[in-house]
Formats: structure tokens, sequence, C-alpha cells
């Protein structure tokens, strides 16, 4: 299996190489409109906001900033497929500007758009972010009636373009099974607000100046949607790639993947960094398989051996949906042209007996005798 993976170096309020109902997904994360950041993008493309901003008029900046990207966001519903997601995550920001400090709603203001482009909004996911930072509280300290609320949380916006989508070829249905995710991480990722993010970005190769300028998010929260909300050999969309971390996440996962990054100084270490990423796909399989070895120990030794097995590992899981999962594991990721990758998997779970490998199939005979970790799924999922 391969999936083939294309940046444009360009603006994406103009979507003209994408046809339109092309987009099985998307992910992304824009600059946000009122944080100092981003002021430099959004003055560059209508230089009003600038005067806007230096005459202290908040609310119109934070109008004329979303404008911008409401251009984006109408491309973006014109190449999604019928019944197609698009995720989208955004904090809302608080700034000063002359006397007046106050909240800007970003969420609110794309959700209202989105509405307005006929997107259905679906319930959203909280992501909280907190911090220890000394310097957290803002206002008047102890004293009553002018201080404000920390802002430690960002959201995770979820629309879909019109009704549910439909699996219809035998094909179709059957890649649709082979993308399942196991039940505890359903428990998991479908909880409305995400507080284990932390940690993730070290998973990938990023030298720490790219990662202020590009405001990467972690990898695990695009993983987590492109599970969510598509099928392998899916084609999913980034209109704000930045250091791709939304690529790499669709590499990892098998999916097809498009970016549209606006500055052309991303491309050399976005590039160093789509092709080092081989490794962290690995781990990630790795990491999804031990985590369901560990979750199924646990839990068998309480409820007692649970009732349906993989058809391709042999292991325990707990619904008949998770029977046919497959985790694709990323052999290679290379160039493939001019702003082109290809990342190339094992269709079968082979490389998991492999000496490095930390999981077996309890019905492999060759596998048991060589792996130096024989038997450990077995022995923890059912022991
Ligand atoms: C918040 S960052 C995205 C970070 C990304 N999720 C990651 O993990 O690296 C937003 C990116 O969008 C780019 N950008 C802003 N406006 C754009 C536009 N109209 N078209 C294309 N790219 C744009 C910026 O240059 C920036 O790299």
């Amino acid at each position: 299996m391969k999936t083939c993976h294309k940046i444009y170096f360009t603006n994406a309020q103009h979507l003209t190489d994408l046809p339109s109902e092309s987009i099985d997904l998307i992910v992304t994360s824009p600059p946000y409109p009122m944080i100092d950041m981003w002021d430099q993008i959004f003055c560059g493309l209508n230089p009003q906001i600038s005067e806007t901003l230096q005459q202290h008029k908040g609310v119109e900046a934070f109008e004329q900033m979303h404008a911008q990207l409401d251009m984006v966001w109408a491309e973006a519903y014109r190449v999604l497929k019928h019944g197609a997601f698009a995720c989208i995550n955004i904090g809302d920001a608080t700034r000063r500007l002359g006397d007046n400090f106050q909240l800007y709603p970003n969420h609110m203001r794309i959700m209202a758009q989105m509405l307005r482009l006929g997107m259905s909004c679906l319930p959203l996911i909280v992501w909280r972010k907190q911090t220890n930072a000394p310097n957290k509280f803002m206002g008047s300290g102890t004293l009553p009636a002018g201080a404000y609320v920390t802002l430690e949380h960002e959201y995770i916006l979820i629309f879909r373009k019109g009704g549910k989508r439909e699996f219809k070829s035998p094909d179709q249905k059957k890649m649709r099974r082979a993308s399942a995710f196991f039940w505890e991480e359903r428990n998991l990722w479908f909880s409305d607000v995400w507080m284990d993010l932390k940690g993730t970005r070290q998973e990938l190769a990023f030298d720490a100046r790219h990662r202020s300028r590009s405001a990467a998010f972690p990898l695990e929260l695009p993983m987590r949607l492109i599970h969510m909300y598509s099928a392998k050999g899916d084609c999913i969309l980034d209109p704000f790639l930045g250091m791709g971390t939304t690529m790499i996440a669709a590499m990892i996962a098998a999916r097809n993947c498009i970016g549209y990054e606006m500055d052309p100084s991303f491309r050399d270490p976005l590039y160093e960094r789509l092709l080092k990423s081989a490794d962290a796909g690995k781990a990630y399989v790795n990491k999804r398989l031990d985590q369901h070895a560990k979750f199924m120990s646990e839990r068998s030794k309480i409820k007692g051996p649970p009732k349906y097995t993989n058809i391709h590992y042999q292991f325990p899981v707990i619904s008949r949906q998770e029977t046919e999962l497959l985790l694709n594991e990323l052999v290679s990721i290379d160039k493939d042209g001019v702003d082109s990758f290809k990342a190339t998997y094992l269709d079968t779970p082979q490389a998991l007996f492999s000496e490095a490998g930390t999981h077996q199939f309890a019905n492999d005979d060759n596998a048991r005798k060589t792996s130096k970790t024989a038997h450990r799924f077995r022995q923890m999922t059912l022991d």
C-alpha cells in the first residue's frame, strides 16, 4: 500500500488545484485572529488591518482578520465531499488595545461562519492546556472586580458537510472496517475534553526555532481526528499546513494528504521533518498495540475473557467492530517529485515479528519461536 502527499506553497484562499467535492476530511489550525504573532500575516493579506489596530479598534480588526479566514472556509466547503468532516483547532484571544482589555471569541466567529456556509456544527472538543506560569492571572490580583479568568483551553471545532457519509461498495465497507479504532480509544477520543495531549511534540524531529514560528500542534491531535473521521486511503486537506503535523499524521495513518502553506520559507524544514517521520510512524503503531495489550490485560482480570478476536492479530478485542482492524506499518517516506512525497506501508502485520517488534500473533508458530518477546501479547491479554 502507498499514499501520496502534495504541498502547494500558495494562499489557501484559492484552492484552484482542487476540484469541488474531492476531499474526505479537513484537519487544520489557522493563524489565530487577534493573537500578536499572527498580525503580520493578516496585515499582509489586508493592509487596512494594520491601521485598524493602530486606531485601537479591536472588534473591527477582529472582523477584518476573520474576513480573510472566511475566504478559506468558503473554499474548504467547496472542496469537501458530501458527508465529509472538517476539524478546526482554534483558540480565543485576549488583548489590550489602548485602555480596553477584552476577549475575542475566535471559535464563536468561525462556528457562525461555518453555519452560514451550510455546514452542520457537531459537538466540539475542549483541549485543556493547563499552565503553571507564575504570571497566568491577569488584572487586579486579589482585589475584586478587575481580574480576568485565565484562558487555559483551545477548541477543536467539528463540522460536517451534509448528512452521514455512506460506505456503499464492498471495498469501501472493508476499508472502513480495517480503519476501526480500539474500543478503549473510542472512549478516550470521543470525550468532549482532551487533557492528555502533552509531550507528543518530542516524538517528531523538530527544530525548536520552527516550532515556535509555526505554532505546530502535537501529533496526537491530528492523529486522533484522522482516525475518528476518515478511512484509510482517504484524502485529507490541511489548508494551513505550517510544519506539516497533519500531513505526518496522515502518512502514519495511511491516508493521502494535501497541504497549503503560504510561507515558502517553511519548505526546507518541513521537508526535513516529513522525511524523518517514518520512525515516528512505527513508534505510533507499536504504542497503540502496546496500549491495547495493557488495557485488555487489566480488563480481562476484572471482567474475564473478552468475546471477540481480531482476525489479523489474533488478539482479543471488546467489540465485533474491532475484529478487522489493521494498522498498516509505515516502512518509508520518500520524495516523489517537486513538492510531493509518497509513503509506503506493509500490507500485513508481519513486521511486528521483526527483531525489534514487541508484538506477535498467537497463531504464528514461527513468530512464537523466533521473537524475543514471544507470547508477550498473549500473556498480557489472556493470562
Ligand atoms: C497555526 S499555523 C499551523 C500549524 C500546523 N498545524 C502545524 O502543526 O505545523 C498556521 C499556518 O498557516 C499559514 N497561513 C496563514 N494564512 C494562510 C493562507 N491564507 N494560506 C495558506 N497558508 C496560510 C501560516 O504561514 C502558518 O504556517
